[in-house]
């Protein structure tokens, strides 16, 4: 065994689905950001996580306002979650920068990302500061997805949910070639693999 340390810490965790967040201020000017750091915690009610840099221009927009939207992506954006993620909404607009458009969300002030294969409309209801990063608990106000790509799993699709491994490192979630041979060979073996 190797030791990790520092950052590749958190890449042993990965690969995560990478998501655009969407905020805004208590003006209601919009801003996005590129986030991996999610993770679904009650299912009644239904409440998701997200862990935000504390130096991150959304941070204080989020913290201001209690409100964002997890816009799940496929791989068609990979440039504007390159842009998204390592660009500030402090001193440009990334909207207009990655060429995102916007719909209005259903229920908050952030908008939805037009073209994305799932929405959830988050408000906050807890925090927590953890190192450098603030923990945002949220209850979940709306989800929906595409009834093509999420029939309760994320199918093999034109759209593939799109997966961090590193940080500027992407894959997807279908299963490889190489999978579904195995599968293939175990069926006509009459083996389990699930
Ligand atoms: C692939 C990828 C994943 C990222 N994940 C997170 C994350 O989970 N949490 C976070 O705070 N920042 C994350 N970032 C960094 C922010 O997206 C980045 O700092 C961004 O510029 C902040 O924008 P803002 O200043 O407009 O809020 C990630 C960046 C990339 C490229």
């Amino acid at each position: 065994m190797k030791q990790i340390t520092d950052r590749d810490i958190a890449a042993l965790l990965n690969p995560r689905p990478v998501a655009l967040i969407t905020c805004c201020d208590e003006q209601g000017k919009p801003n996005v950001l590129t986030v991996t750091w999610t993770m679904p915690v009650s299912h009644r009610p239904p409440m998701i996580a997200i862990s935000v840099g504390t130096r991150r221009y959304s941070h204080q927009l989020i913290q201001a306002t209690g409100e964002f939207v997890v816009n799940i992506v496929g791989q068609n954006f990979q440039s504007a979650i390159e842009i998204c993620g390592n660009s500030s909404g402090a001193v440009c607009d990334k909207f207009l920068r990655a060429g995102l458009h916007t719909v209005n969300s259903r229920t908050m002030r952030p908008p939805r990302i037009a073209g994305a294969l799932g929405y959830l409309e988050c408000c906050v209801a807890s925090s927590q500061e953890v190192g450098d990063h603030t923990l945002f608990v949220a209850t979940v106000e709306v989800a929906e997805a595409s009834e093509k790509a999420f029939t309760g799993v994320w199918e093999t699709y034109a759209g593939d949910v799109l997966l961090c491994r590193q940080r500027e490192l992407f894959g997807m979630c279908h299963p490889s070639e190489e999978s579904l041979e195995q599968r293939r060979r175990a069926q006509n073996f009459g083996q389990r693999v699930d």
